[in-house]
């Protein structure tokens, strides 16, 4: 055979060859979309939750930053969880050997540091405050303070004795008649700033300002306003010592009342006695008062006094 012809089939064979095994190697093994059986598509709403759950959790880095504390809200239940509160010192500790804690450890030595905001109001022990040109309502321990101190503004009206005052009043009243056939009514409940304030000038035009201000209360300053407190039967001293006053000075406590002016502190509650005045406190602290022997003056050590 012509050595020419012999070169020429040898160079065309090693050509086929040489394509061939390019093919195989470069392409077929890369895949530029995936298999069908690679994708989990979601066919079920558990499955497709869980997807989506899946992308979530991989997508949201917490940044180091968000851990100052004024990005951590206490909520009550954190307040429940002493037990993982407790472990923040394993935290801390990791938190000194590394000098660079992860974002989880100073969340929860933030949340130890932070004042809870879950804990009780702070006692308020300073007179009612003006805001507004108006004057706020005077709290203490969650008991609403009306005295020669500590007024209530005008606009304070509820409009007549609370359902809870009315609801123990009736149980008292009943078991008043049950107990010993003691008729117990209401002399003088709810009444407004306006009502007060007709009431106290003319018995300031009857007896003068200064005695009038030892049995009756100057506008805004009466408990009556509040819905809170009413007389009962009579009043005037001719109920002191009357089996209805007697009842009730021991056994009113029971429902949630107090004698609010007892004999004998007349000058911390700033009034004569009156046995028949009877306040609504509710009846844990009311039983709690009537066994310290103190007025609530004393007991909560307020004042109750004019400043004019
Ligand atoms: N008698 C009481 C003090 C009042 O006027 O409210
Ligand atoms: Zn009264």
């Amino acid at each position: 055979m012509n050595p020419n012809k012999i070169a020429a089939i040898i160079l065309a064979a090693t050509i086929c060859v040489a394509f061939y095994g390019c093919g195989r190697d470069d392409f077929s093994e890369v895949k530029l979309v995936p298999d069908a059986t690679d994708v989990k598509v979601p066919t079920t709403v558990t499955e497709f939750t869980a997807a989506i759950q899946t992308t979530t959790e991989q997508t949201s880095v917490i940044p180091e930053t968000s851990a100052s504390s004024e990005s951590i809200i206490i909520t009550e239940s954190d307040a429940v969880m002493t037990d993982e509160n407790q472990n923040c010192s394993d935290n801390q500790e990791i938190t000194e050997q590394t000098g660079a804690p992860a974002a989880e450890e100073i969340h929860t030595e933030n949340i130890q540091n932070q004042q809870p905001q879950y804990e009780t109001e702070p006692e308020q022990s300073a007179p009612s405050v003006v805001q507004n040109g108006e004057i706020e309502p005077t709290y203490i321990n969650g008991i609403l303070i009306v005295n020669k101190t500590y007024p209530l503004p005008e606009s304070y009206n509820p409009g007549d004795l609370t359902t809870e005052t009315m609801d123990a009043f009736k149980k008292m009243q009943a078991d008043a008649w049950s107990d010993k056939q003691l008729n117990l009514w209401i002399q003088s409940g709810f009444r407004s700033y306006s009502l007060q304030e007709s009431l106290y000038t003319r018995y300031v035009n009857r007896d003068g300002r200064e005695a009038a201000d030892t049995y009756s209360a100057r506008p805004g300053h009466s408990e009556h306003q509040s819905g809170l407190a009413f007389d009962i039967n009579i009043i005037d001293d001719s109920f002191d010592g009357t089996p209805e006053a007697v009842w009730v000075a021991e056994n009113c406590y029971k429902y949630g009342f107090v004698i609010r002016y007892p004999k004998g502190k007349e000058d911390k509650t700033g009034y004569k006695y009156e046995p028949w005045h009877l306040r609504y406190l509710g009846v844990d602290f009311a039983t709690e008062l009537y066994n310290s022997g103190l007025c609530l003056e004393e007991y909560l050590g307020i004042t109750s006094e004019y400043t004019s």
